[in-house]
């Protein structure tokens, strides 16, 4: 399996970049150019780079120096053809946006947070960037002492409607994705899940522009069912983007590699995004966007071979997926358990809830027992997806 561009497959540079600096022990490993990592994603087969603004240059750098950076970042994509698909902010490393950007209870680190993402947001449009993400890694509490979560709501409202106004009236053709996430750096995160986040966006002003951002990992550490959000926020129109990567479960963020967390629910992940699930599809045609962590006990050596195990396993999977789908046993299994039979509208067309009273045999002479005593066939079927998924079919 050999990626390609067709693939669209990217990577944060924050992610090959990562020097493994945990809470309990120092980086392992050395800081690495983005120029450099442009090079050796392309190598690799990747077709895009994205980055928050403190990846490239940290934002207290000089005019001139981070003007020289955008430049020698900008050469490196002309000789690579890597696109950037997406753009990000960082409001979460530096100790100013200890209780949050947005959120921050200090009305003065909020209007420095607004400002440091418009800086960002002209040199997004600049690059050809089409999405921008939201994450509020820092936007919540550990204690509900300290924070007034309507008002705190209040402040991202205002905040997301604000610098939609800004891209609007300066025409920088982006669309906003808002990442949810639980908890990790703060104790509880404002719009924990994929749920949230979708209502908090229905009250924007802007709605239209913005959509989300799920992480696998991060709604997994909810103990929410990824496949289960995704398929709901491409029923709301609102999957503008997506970061790929492993989880083990209701536990720290872990930031594995695809699929080497949960490999069933990615199976389905692929199977939705590439093939739309029982519906039909694609039902995804965006950047297929890996955000996960190298492991800390690798070398150089040990990222290059993370990044292509990334893509690696992501296009087995779309592979796998698509022999599933186009298994006759399946199929027919499928059609037995009446999986296909859900997309037929409860109602006739056009009837009235007096005409359904009126239907006998929905209620007075529906036979329960039999519809009680129907077997669903959703076990084998669930080890049809099992045998694909494992190659032995
Ligand atoms: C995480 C997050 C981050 C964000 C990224 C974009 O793992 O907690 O995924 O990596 O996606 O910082 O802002
Ligand atoms: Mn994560
Ligand atoms: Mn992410």
């Amino acid at each position: 399996m050999i990626p390609t561009r067709n693939d669209q497959f990217s990577f944060g540079l924050w992610t090959v970049g990562w020097q493994a600096r945990d809470p309990f022990g120092d980086a392992t490993r050395k800081p690495m150019d983005p120029v450099y990592a442009v090079h050796k994603l392309a190598e690799l087969g990747a077709w895009g780079v994205t980055f928050h603004d403190d990846d490239l240059i940290n934002f207290t750098s000089s005019s001139a120096a981070r003007d020289e950076m955008v430049t020698r970042f900008k050469a490196a994509l002309d000789d690579t053809g890597l696109v950037v698909p997406m753009m990000t902010t960082n409001l979460f490393t530096h100790p100013v946006f200890k209780d949050g950007a947005f959120t921050s209870n200090d009305r003065g680190v909020r209007r420095f947070a607004l400002r440091k993402v418009m800086r960002n947001l002209d040199l997004a449009a600049e690059l050809g960037a089409k999405t921008y993400v939201f994450w509020g890694g820092r936007e919540g509490s550990e204690t509900d002492a300290a924070k007034d979560v309507r008002a705190a709501l209040d402040r991202y409202r205002e905040a997301i409607d604000f610098l939609a106004q800004y891209v609007i009236d300066n025409k920088l053709g982006l669309r906003f994705a808002l990442e949810p996430k639980p908890n990790e750096p703060r104790g509880d995160i404002l719009l924990p899940t994929v749920g949230s986040a979708l209502a908090f966006i229905s009250t924007l002003d802007h709605n239209e522009m913005v959509g989300v951002n799920p992480e696998v990992g991060h709604e997994q550490m909810a103990g929410m069912n990824f496949v289960h959000s995704i398929a709901q926020a491409l029923w709301q129109e609102k999957l503008f983007h997506i970061d790929l990567n492993g989880q083990h479960g209701a536990k720290f963020d872990q930031d594995l590699i695809f699929g080497h967390g949960d490999l069933l629910s990615a199976f389905f992940l692929v199977d939705l995004l590439e093939n739309g699930g029982p519906s039909g599809g694609p039902s995804y045609n965006g950047p297929r966007h890996f955000d996960y962590k190298p492991l800390r006990t690798e070398m150089e050596d040990g990222v290059w071979e993370s990044a292509k195990a990334n893509m690696v396993t992501y296009l087995i999977l779309k592979e796998r997926a698509k022999s599933f789908r186009a298994d006759p046993e399946v199929q027919a299994a499928l059609e037995e358990s009446m999986v296909y039979a859900l997309a037929d509208p409860t109602l006739e067309k056009g009837e009235n809830w007096q005409e359904l009273l009126k239907d006998k045999s929905a209620y007075e002479d529906f036979d329960l027992d039999k519809a009680a005593s129907i077997s669903y066939g959703f076990v084998r079927l669930s080890q049809l997806a099992v045998e694909h998924a494992l190659g032995a079919r």
